[in-house]
């Protein structure tokens, strides 16, 4: 039997079906591929920026050894400027100091363990106490009272020629042991 004119060229032109499926599943393939790395770079950012941030901590002055007294919590406050590119942000801080007899200093983060409220000192009482949900704790930062899960977060200091040196950190609340943000 003779073929008709035409019908072979038309067998040829079909695209075999298995062809086509295999192209439009590598073809979804890259497109979850291109979407799952468009994902994973920002959360791959907000996951290491913490540690970026955390490199460009710096000591901060926060006042005179000889101005603070002796057994005493004092406030210290002190402006930080942050950089990013041409932009600066100038934020007031605020630390407490408790200056011991033999000149050390213990520097505590101004927000209690619990939920990050700021506290203050009581002097009558002798007491840091939080205004939120009634935390209290003595002079060394331990806790006496209330829902704080851990004593106060201590910065790291530093004595330069009579001057009291801060780094600053933030800390999670609400955890049994201090970690930095
Ligand atoms: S935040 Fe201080 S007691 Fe809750």
């Amino acid at each position: 039997m003779s073929e008709q004119p035409g019908a072979s060229e038309e067998r040829e032109v079909h695209t075999p079906v298995g062809s086509r499926r295999t192209f439009f599943r590598r073809m979804t393939r890259a497109a979850a591929g291109l979407i799952g790395l468009g994902l994973a770079i920002p959360l791959a950012g907000y996951v290491i920026s913490p540690a970026l941030r955390r490199r460009a901590q710096s000591w901060v002055e926060v006042g005179e050894l000889d101005a603070l007294p002796e057994g005493e919590p004092t406030q210290l406050e002190y402006v930080t400027v942050a950089r990013d590119g041409y932009m600066e942000a100038k934020s007031q801080k605020a630390v407490w100091a408790v200056k011991h007899p033999d000149g050390a200093v213990t520097v505590f983060a101004p927000l209690c363990t619990h939920l990050g409220c700021g506290y203050h000192w009581d002097t009558t009482d002798r007491r840091f106490k939080c205004p939120c949900h009634g935390s209290v704790y003595d002079v060394t930062g331990e806790v006496l009272a209330g829902p704080a899960p851990r004593a106060l977060d201590r910065l790291p200091t530093k004595i330069e020629g009579g001057r009291l040196l801060v780094m600053y950190k933030e800390f999670k609340s609400g955890l049994s042991r201090s970690i930095e943000l």
